[in-house]
């Protein structure tokens, strides 16, 4: 037999109860609640998806799954009216749109699908939320409230952050995320790291860097999502994910606003750090919804190594 409601009841902490006890603010909670039900229609829709090529490009020029862009109108249509969202703005949209009448609280950040083109593989793949209490052309460290990102992988997990701590976790088999991991705290120093980029295109200082990480025995972990990628950061409790200054594109792949600083807000509530090689993720202002920056985010030591190594090409 397993274990009985009434145990069930009193030893589980859902996310709702979780949010409630945090303190956090109802509407956020609300949002957050109503983000992580979407969860629930991308899986469902990964789950079915047909993983054709879309046919159409983002303003990046890259191919969008069908994935990509059900995803996407799911979340906005689920925050459109909502109540909570006056603005909506996502990876798949070349603009911020309005979708409240302007007075709602706050504003949202997606990258409805990241890790998009590992869905034919069946690796894990992800969706990132950024929450902006103003606007978002600031930097994140005074715009931002909360972010969280759901891992759709053998089991779908969610990690948020209301600014009191990272927390994880797990859907159910009823279909409840359940609290499995609460307060996270990364250690000072890990010992995984991964690497973005084609190592002929890092610059030199990056090199150098990678190969001492090397040297000291780092293990390589890269899949190409950066949920999973970072998510495993995170669970390690330390370590560094990388997605460089290349030489061609001296601002990387990744995207700060849907991407870079939610992921920043969350790692830094769990004693981490995210930077571009020299600033603070979270102190970058964002200036266009597609800006791109160069990323180390992870264990304060292996973030803090990558500084140095940097600042000596100066
Ligand atoms: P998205 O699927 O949202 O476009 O993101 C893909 C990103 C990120 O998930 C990952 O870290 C990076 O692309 C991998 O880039 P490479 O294929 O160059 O390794
Ligand atoms: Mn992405
Ligand atoms: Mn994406």
């Amino acid at each position: 037999m397993g274990e009985n409601i009434s145990d069930y009841s009193q030893n589980i902490v859902d996310l709702r109860r979780h949010m409630w006890m945090d303190g956090v603010e109802v509407e956020l909670r609300r949002l957050i609640w109503q983000i992580a039900v979407v969860g629930k229609y991308i899986s469902a829709k990964i789950h079915e998806s047909n993983r054709k090529l879309a046919g159409f490009k983002n303003i990046y020029g890259e191919e969008q799954l069908a994935l990509d862009r059900v995803s996407d109108d799911i979340l906005k249509s689920k925050l459109h009216h909502s109540g909570f969202v006056s603005h909506y703005a996502s990876e798949e949209l070349d603009d911020i749109v309005a979708i409240g009448n302007g007075k709602e609280k706050y504003i949202v950040t997606a990258d409805p699908l990241d890790g998009s083109s590992l869905v034919d593989t069946n690796l894990a793949i992800g969706t990132i939320i950024g929450i902006h209490k103003n606007s978002i052309f600031d930097c994140g460290r005074n715009s931002m409230v909360a972010a969280l990102y759901i891992t759709y992988g053998p089991l779908i997990t969610m990690i948020y952050s209301a600014g009191k701590g990272a927390h994880e976790f797990v859907l159910d088999r009823e279909g409840e995320y359940v609290l499995s991991e609460e307060n996270i705290r990364l250690k000072e120093k890990g010992s995984i790291f991964s690497p973005g980029g084609l190592r002929r295109d890092w610059t030199d200082a990056h090199l150098k860097f990678i190969d001492k990480l090397e040297s000291d025995g780092y293990k390589l972990r890269y899949s190409g999502g950066f949920v999973p990628d970072i998510n495993q950061v995170i669970i390690k409790r330390g370590g560094l994910f990388t997605y460089p200054a290349l030489k061609k594109s001296p601002q990387g792949k990744l995207r700060l606003l849907f991407e870079l600083q939610p992921m920043a807000f969350i790692v830094e509530q769990a004693g981490g750090r995210a930077t571009d090689g020299k600033e603070d993720i979270l102190s970058l202002k964002v200036a266009s919804v597609n800006q791109r920056a160069p990323i180390y985010i992870g264990s304060a030591a292996e973030v803090a190594m990558a500084g140095e190594f940097l600042s000596q090409s100066l």
